[in-house]
């Protein structure tokens, strides 16, 4: 866990792979860190930079808190929807990048059941969904699934999905419609709460350049 640091007298910042990585690039870029390659098309998985010692790893959307939480990573960028469903609190979250803006939402054929069959809501969020049907009062059967949930209540599988939405066209093309709104999403810098303490001037001084280029 701690080689990459220990080469390291700069920090390691974990970057969602995909949609985000492609968002955070620019940014990174408006802090003047530039990896010294393309990490969505290479094999690579450590990138050095053009700022000092800092490091750029390029991991799946759902391991960054992970890496931060245990330190393998001083920093974090990941979506706001991914930390929410995160079960440890190990990091903190100062600063909302405003990037890979989307919502969480609930969405469904349009057709509301009569029956008094429990509601099964296939989702990759489970314990978000969880908790907004808890607060609603209504007793829900959560089906995880990791991936095109969209196809769920096409074949029987659940009656509702809760999925992110952003241009609405996933669900317009397969006959879905948005029914309610469950939370306003956007990825976030997360930071190692010991790397906080430990990198505190290098840390906070590259807080202060991200909140001034976002706007
Ligand atoms: P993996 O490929 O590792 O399974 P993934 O499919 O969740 O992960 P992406 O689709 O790149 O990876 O999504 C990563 C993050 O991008 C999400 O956690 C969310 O914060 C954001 N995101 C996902 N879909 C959208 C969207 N349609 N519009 C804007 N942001 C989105
Ligand atoms: C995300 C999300 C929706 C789609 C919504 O999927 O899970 O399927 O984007 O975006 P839209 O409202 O603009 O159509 P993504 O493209 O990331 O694919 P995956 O998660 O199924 O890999």
């Amino acid at each position: 866990m701690d080689q990459v640091r220990e080469r390291s007298s700069g920090l390691v910042i974990a970057v969602s792979k995909g949609r985000i990585l492609q968002e955070a690039l620019p940014l990174l870029a408006g802090v003047g860190i530039v990896p010294n390659g393309d990490p969505d098309e290479s094999r690579k998985l450590i990138f050095e930079t053009t700022e000092g010692q800092t490091k750029i790893v390029a991991i799946r959307a759902v391991d960054v808190p992970t890496f931060v939480e245990y330190g393998a990573a001083d920093i974090g960028i990941a979506g706001k929807d991914v930390l929410l469903e995160y079960e440890g609190d190990g990091f903190y979250e100062p600063i909302d990048l405003k990037i890979s803006a989307c919502r969480l939402m609930l969405a469904g054929r349009g057709r509301v059941r009569n029956d008094s069959r429990r509601l099964r809501i296939a989702t990759k969020y489970p314990k978000v969904t969880r908790h907004y049907f808890a607060r609603k009062g209504v007793q829900v059967e959560v089906v995880k699934l990791y991936g095109s949930m969209e196809l769920a209540p096409l074949v029987g599988l659940a009656d509702y999905i809760v999925d992110l939405v952003d241009t609405g066209n996933t669900l317009k093309a397969n006959g879905l419609v948005a029914m309610e709104h469950i939370v306003d999403i956007t990825s976030r810098l997360i930071v190692n709460k010991a790397s906080m303490k430990i990198k505190h001037a290098q840390i906070t001084d590259l807080i202060d350049r991200f909140s001034a280029i976002i706007g």
